[in-house]
């Protein structure tokens, strides 16, 4: 980051509202800093769309954080991550600017919760066809058995706030039994979607007891601890004066209302536009 000599906010970027999961975690462990929340609220679910719309709106939205005045951008969306992180990495990165997902961190330690590494992983049908956690577990962890399943209505009822409704309480029953039909010694289901947290009383109904369910917020919020103290020429472009900015691409007075759900404290939010 030598090129850099400005210090800036890090910023945290999700879809929606997930990503604000994470970024509660990020802050209770790092509080020092400065932060900038985007949600891409009107292009959300990027779930359920191509590799190319994933990385394409991705890159907007970290542009935009850089352009705000970001060093660090933390994809908090495992969909972005998957689809959109390393061709981000690779191709577009200006000098001094770094941007990290949330799968590796998670996948380097899932190992510590599972005794018979048989491991699910429950995630949006785009995280699940790119095959990332597969690929990641195996690469740490090869003794691991990975099982996926996609949970294509788990998002919009989390974005609906039908955390607790007739809906919700079905397509968690059937989407948990299809994923631990895969396996009988399943013993560690991986939300692996910044979403998904916020149905885990629902998912507890519905998941045998002594089944290890584990939400990212934590982890990635330690690793990013561990990154920065291993990576100084990244800390010291971080801004540490404690504040907290969150923008969405759609309307704010909504994703006021519904970030205090996912933040648990309330927030104030500002419209940035994107493209389409
Ligand atoms: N929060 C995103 C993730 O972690 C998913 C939401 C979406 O489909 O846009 O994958």
């Amino acid at each position: 980051m030598s090129e850099i000599e400005s210090t800036g906010p890090i910023g945290i970027f999700d879809s929606g509202y997930g990503g604000l999961t994470v970024f509660k975690e990020i802050h209770k462990y790092l509080p020092r800093y400065d932060y900038i929340y985007l949600g891409d609220n009107a292009r959300v679910p990027y779930g359920t769309r191509s590799f190319e719309t994933v990385y394409e709106y991705t890159k907007e939205c970290v542009f935009k954080l850089f352009d705000l005045g970001c060093n660090l951008v933390i994809l908090a969306c495992n969909t972005a991550s998957a689809k959109a992180l390393r061709t981000i990495q690779q191709h577009d990165l200006p000098a001094g600017k770094k941007v990290l997902g949330v799968i590796r961190p998670t996948s380097e330690v899932v190992d510590q919760f599972t005794k018979t590494n048989k491991v699910g992983i429950l995630a949006t049908q785009g995280t699940v066809n790119s095959n990332s956690y597969v690929i990641e577990i195996n690469k740490f962890h090869p003794e691991i058995d990975v099982f996926q399943h996609a949970c294509p209505f788990w998002v919009p009822l989390v974005e609906n706030n039908e955390l607790n409704s007739e809906g919700a309480h079905f397509f968690v029953q059937q989407d948990l039994e299809q994923l631990l039909g895969q396996s009988a010694d399943m013993d560690t289901i991986l939300l692996a979607c910044t979403h998904y947290p916020l149905l885990l009383p629902l998912i507890k109904k519905y998941v045998p007891k002594g089944i290890n369910i584990i939400s990212q917020g934590e982890l990635v919020a330690k690793s990013l601890v561990d990154y920065l103290n291993r990576h100084p020429e990244v800390e010291e472009h971080c801004s540490k004066n404690q504040t907290l900015q969150f923008f969405t691409t759609d309307n704010p007075i909504d994703f006021n209302s519904k970030a205090e759900i996912f933040f648990g404290k309330r927030i104030e939010s500002k419209f940035l536009k994107v493209s389409t």
